[in-house]
């Protein structure tokens, strides 16, 4: 099983990716959740992921809180326009009744991967990688200790969904990404380039309405609610699904195409904060340790997507 720690600021699309890692317990040895302000506020994101907990009947999944803000960027304001007020759409609500783990989340993922051999423990973020950053620069050992980092993050070809540069977890805190790229750690962005191939089209949103069980119904209002967001905004309710694009890397790597590359984050421009500039071209240097996502087999992602959600 693949030892993980995910990172997330649990929204409508953090919402599916927790419930496919919570479903897949004979892949994933899901180590701890832990929660970062972002699409809403820390006290929601926290709730949210114990709420997603519950429903997965996951409780021994320990969920620690972490910070609530960006390291330095100010003016991070949430996404509510895309994740609702709780940050999970039209879900019903409910307080959870299992309590957050005690402790930060960036002590807990520090502590959580060195008591662990070397190169074993996987991380995913699918929010600002604040926490992440945090543990780094707590530990310095920590990204030699890391097998790797997939991140739901960036964008190269498809500009921005934030700003017209800019996608929303890099912008949200900018040197956090900095501080996790710059680490050396083995790094597999999915940026925006790759998630919006995987669109929730109205076939496949009843297909997984049709699986019935209370997970796939769940995941099938969480994207409904965004398929609605993106009929009013674009026209086009074919929303793009971000986060979940992790998880499926991890469980079925064959269904992405990848390159390596260079990658800067822009953190001094308050035009261009947070643009991934991408540079496929190595040059001499240090061996490459980012690997940039081109495309996603959409049809095998949404496959094992009701594949897991129909999991009892
Ligand atoms: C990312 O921003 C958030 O709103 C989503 O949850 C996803 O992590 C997409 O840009
Ligand atoms: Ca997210």
């Amino acid at each position: 099983r693949i030892p993980l720690i995910l990172d997330c600021d649990a929204g409508v699309d953090d919402g599916v990716a927790l419930l496919m890692a919570f479903a897949a317990r004979e892949e994933i040895e899901l180590l701890a959740v832990t929660t970062v302000g972002g699409n809403v506020g820390l006290a929601l994101t926290s709730r949210n992921a114990r709420l997603v907990r519950q429903l997965a009947a996951r409780e021994d999944v320990p969920v620690y809180a972490g910070r609530d803000q960006a390291i330095l960027a100010p003016g991070v304001t949430g996404a509510r326009d895309f994740h609702g007020e709780t940050g999970l759409g039209r879900l019903e609500v409910f307080e959870p009744a299992a309590p957050l783990a005690d402790g930060h989340a960036a002590n807990a993922i520090v502590k959580m991967v060195m008591a662990r051999p070397e190169k074993t423990v996987t991380v995913a973020v699918i929010g600002p990688m604040t926490n992440l950053a945090l543990a780094m620069l707590l530990e310095p050992r920590l990204a030699g200790r890391l097998k790797q980092v997939v991140a739901m993050g960036g964008a190269r070809r498809e500009g921005g969904n934030i700003t017209a540069s800019a996608e929303f977890n890099i912008w949200a805190d900018p040197h956090a990404a900095q501080v996790v790229v710059a680490s050396g750690c083995p790094l597999v962005l999915m940026g925006l380039d790759a998630t919006f191939q995987v669109r929730t089209t109205a076939e496949r949103l009843q297909a997984i309405r049709a699986i019935g069980t209370p997970k796939a119904l769940a995941a099938a209002e969480l994207l409904g609610f965004t398929r609605g967001v993106y009929e009013r905004l674009t026209g086009d309710g074919d929303s793009p699904l971000h986060d979940p694009t992790t998880i499926a890397w991890l469980l079925r790597p064959d269904l992405f195409e990848t390159r390596f590359c260079r990658l800067e984050i822009e953190t001094r421009s308050e035009l261009t904060r947070g643009h991934t500039a991408v540079e496929f071209r190595l040059g001499d240097g240090p061996a490459p340790h980012v690997q940039w996502t081109t495309r996603v087999d959409a049809d095998g992602f949404h496959a094992l997507l009701r594949e897991l959600l129909a999991r009892p």
